[in-house]
């Protein structure tokens, strides 16, 4: 599986704290079965002030860390950018750290405050996307906005945005609503990736095994898209091309 959420690298958000927990949740990521992680720490201005020169020097420090334990996880590195109007100011000066590439154009991992969708959103994806850049929104179903108002779920798809569903939510790792929109969202079929979004070794741990298991159970070939091959082909990590 490809991970493409995680706040494992060290001190630098609120993700793991010390780098003996980062290399712990490397390995929980591998019992897990995840092969490749992207390292998306927080870009969240005035709380998380990282920039891609940061998160760059932060992940070849952790790298190197990983491979001489020899976990057997490879790494990349992006971020999660909070929602806000420096995002195109940021990509004109080429400091927006990208997931990968869909559909030829750029993947931002797009994170909006979890109580509401933020004013002038749409006016932020159109821009993204005229620059070619798909907006990936990170967690959908953990927004409490969302949540009591689920047509605005597909006002969002209208957009033209892809989402990313947190695998804790499908075993209960955030309570009933969340839980009950992650399905609602299964069942529709309406998210592309499934990531851990993982902070640390047990209140937010790798939860890919586990929600792996209960949408394989549900409906395997959509397991195998948002496990292993949306993820790969963001990732160039499978030699696949998107339709
Ligand atoms: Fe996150």
């Amino acid at each position: 599986m490809i991970d493409l959420h995680s706040h494992i690298l060290p001190g630098i958000d609120d993700g793991a704290r010390t780098l003996d927990i980062a290399l712990e949740m490397a390995q929980q990521a591998v019992t897990c079965g995840v092969s490749h992680m992207v390292c998306t720490p927080h870009i969240h201005r005035g709380y998380f002030d990282n920039s891609q020169s940061s998160i760059e020097a932060a992940f070849h420090s952790f790298n190197k860390h990983v491979k001489r334990e020899s976990i057997p996880l490879s790494l990349s590195f992006a971020a999660e950018v909070r929602v806000n109007e420096l995002i195109p100011v940021w990509h004109k000066k080429g400091e927006l750290p990208f997931l990968g590439t869909y559909n030829g154009k750029n993947v931002l991992l797009l994170e909006m405050p979890h109580s509401h969708i933020p004013q002038g959103i749409d006016v932020l994806i159109k821009w993204l996307l005229r620059n070619n850049i798909q907006p990936l929104i990170a967690h959908p179903e953990r927004n409490r906005e969302l949540i009591a108002e689920n047509y605005k779920f597909n006002w969002l798809q209208r957009q033209g945005c892809l989402f990313q569903a947190t695998a804790g939510a499908f075993v209960g790792r955030f309570g009933d609503k969340v839980e009950e929109f992650a399905f609602r969202l299964l069942e529709e079929r309406a998210f592309h990736v499934v990531a851990s979004d993982t902070h640390d070794l047990v209140r937010r741990p790798n939860d890919m095994e586990a929600a792996y298991e209960v949408i394989a159970n549900f409906d395997y070939k959509y397991a195998q898209e948002t496990f292993i091959v949306t993820p790969g082909i963001i990732t160039a990590l499978v030699q696949k091309h998107a339709d």
